[in-house]
């Protein structure tokens, strides 16, 4: 094992897109940010350095920092944000892991353009349970504003209502060749006949879920969030906000030019989509100015698709891989889903729009809660967050007024979890008001995705149904709009940690919670002391 070191440098820059300059927070000047490269069972150190005016604070997604929540990044959840002119060094261990996995600014919507993707190789000498690729490419799925995006979410909060919409789609920063002043900047990746290449695939956006495809090729699953799954050959895939596909692609069509495109997955068509994003798979040869093939694309609101591609995400569950699904449930939780509206006496219109988990809208601490927890500081959170709803309707089926109303606590309420016990995790969506999926993301751990259905979650019929033998396992996953997900995992990594819904809108509105898992018995079952440099507020 190894030690990599890596120095990320926040600085402002000048980017421009779509015609237009505009200052954006970067790490080392580049947009997208830099890739972190790692074999598991290295050690990997980052040193961030805060030269913006803005408070800054950086998550490893998918990485489960074992012990070790210092090293995690949500903005007053594990840390207090790095300060301009302040310096954090992220110090972790990359064990029993390994694939793609991506980090981002964890403050306010600072993660538009603070993002890059993270490679985790198996370790040397361990080939990929797949054909090994001749080549590997990372593409990172993002979202691009013309506007300053601060600006625009204040504006949001001000009036009470949804920010603006992003302005297109972006596949590693670009928006791609059929957008204005964007051709000379289109990624393009250049591949010979009759290979196999490997491509990384991260959906970054802030707010949409995504469908990604290539014109004339299949592609192979065979990786979802740093898991290694059942092979299947697809020709789209769906990947929501926060997730990461691993897939194979054989160059097994005439030489040519063909587009790579993205565009959003919503359960209804809210918007016109005129954002889709592209960038282009070139052969070996083929002149650059031959116009290349569009893929065809799931439509806006392919539910089906939607639901047929995830039913088909397995586990690889092989003896090298085994997939340990939790049988014995210690702890059951049930978590609805709302989006409501509360009184707001500082909006213009006298309302806002929340959002809340069990009618609980989320507030945040003014320090962070680890910190808190580690040194038992009291009147930082309360640990009474309801294992159950705390009104039972008819969840997707009652008037939409039934969830319109959330409770806003003064402290955090979080749920204490005994260590290594086995969670089950029901979470039940009741959104009426805009109907979209929750991609849900839960910081420190994978879990298992047991089960998942339309309508009202039938505590009698349905966990017969559930899959405890290979269901996949992930760090985020999509909650269907108008119906529920189950997930399970074994709480063994001691901390405080996160979990949220992935779309930046709705985290924004209090779609959030933390769970406090507790020490265990033995001294190499608990936290790790806070390293001397980590950040105060
Ligand atoms: Cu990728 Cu808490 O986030």
């Amino acid at each position: 094992a190894k030690v990599k070191k890596y120095r990320f440098d926040i600085q402002v820059k000048n980017v421009s897109r779509l015609c237009q300059a505009k200052p954006i927070v970067t790490v080392n000047g580049k947009f997208p940010g830099p890739a972190i490269y790692a074999r598991e069972g290295d050690r990997v150190l980052i040193n961030v350095t805060n030269h913006a005016q803005y408070n800054m604070s950086i998550h490893w997604h998918g990485l489960k920092q074992y012990r070790n929540g210092w090293a995690d990044g949500p903005a007053y959840v594990t840390q207090c944000p790095v300060q301009t002119g302040q310096s954090y060094t992220y110090d972790f261990n990359v064990t029993g892991q390994r694939g793609t996995l991506w980090w981002h600014a964890h403050i306010f919507w600072l993660r538009a353009t603070v993002y890059g993707a993270i490679v985790i190789r198996p370790k040397q000498g361990t080939p990929y349970p797949f054909p090994q690729p001749k080549f590997e490419f990372n593409l990172v799925l993002g979202e691009w504003w013309n506007d300053d995006v601060e600006e625009i979410v204040k504006q949001g909060n001000k009036l009470g209502l949804p920010p603006k919409l992003s302005d297109v789609h972006t596949i590693n920063g670009k928006p791609g060749p059929l957008f204005p002043c964007s051709e000379k900047h289109t990624y393009a990746i250049e591949v010979e006949q009759g290979k196999t290449y490997l491509l990384r695939i991260v959906n970054a956006a802030l707010n949409d879920e995504l469908f990604f495809a290539i014109a004339g090729h299949n592609m192979t699953v065979v990786e979802i969030d740093a898991v290694y799954t059942k092979p299947f050959l697809t020709d789209a895939i769906l990947i929501s906000s926060g997730q990461t596909t691993n897939v194979l692609v054989r160059t097994n069509q005439i030489p040519g030019r063909y587009f790579m495109a993205a565009r959003p997955f919503m359960d209804t068509p809210l918007s016109i989509d005129n954002k889709t994003a592209t960038a282009i798979l070139q052969y070996k040869n083929i002149p650059s100015t031959i116009i290349p093939t569009v893929p065809q694309l799931p439509a806006l609101n392919d539910t089906v698709f939607a639901l047929n591609y995830n039913s088909k995400l397995r586990s690889l569950n092989s003896p090298n891989f085994p997939a340990n699904v939790p049988i014995k449930v210690n702890r059951r939780l049930f978590y609805t889903i709302g989006l409501g509206i509360n009184p707001c006496p500082t909006c213009q219109n006298g309302t806002t729009l929340t959002a809340s988990l069990n009618n609980i809208t989320f507030v945040m601490p003014k320090i962070g809660l680890l910190q808190a927890h580690y040194f038992s500081i009291k009147g930082v959170f309360a640990t009474d967050f309801p294992d159950w709803p705390l009104t039972v309707f008819n969840y997707t089926g009652a008037p939409l007024t039934a969830n319109l109303r959330t409770n806003q606590s003064k402290l955090p309420r979080l749920s204490k979890i005994a260590f290594n016990s086995t969670v089950e995790l029901i979470l039940q969506d009741t959104n009426l008001l805009l109907v979209e999926s929750h991609p849900f993301h839960l910081h420190g751990y994978n879990f298992f995705v047991v089960g998942t259905g339309i309508g009202n979650f039938d505590p009698k019929k349905d966990p017969a149904r559930f899959n405890l033998v290979d269901p996949p396992e992930r760090n985020t996953v999509g909650v269907p709009t108008g119906g529920w997900t189950a997930i399970r995992f074994r709480a063994d990594n001691p901390g405080v940690w996160f979990m949220h819904c992935h779309l930046e809108l709705h985290t924004g509105w209090g779609l959030k919670m933390a769970f406090v898992v507790e020490n265990g018995p033995h001294p190499d079952h608990s936290l790790l002391p806070p390293p001397k440099d980590l950040p105060q507020c």
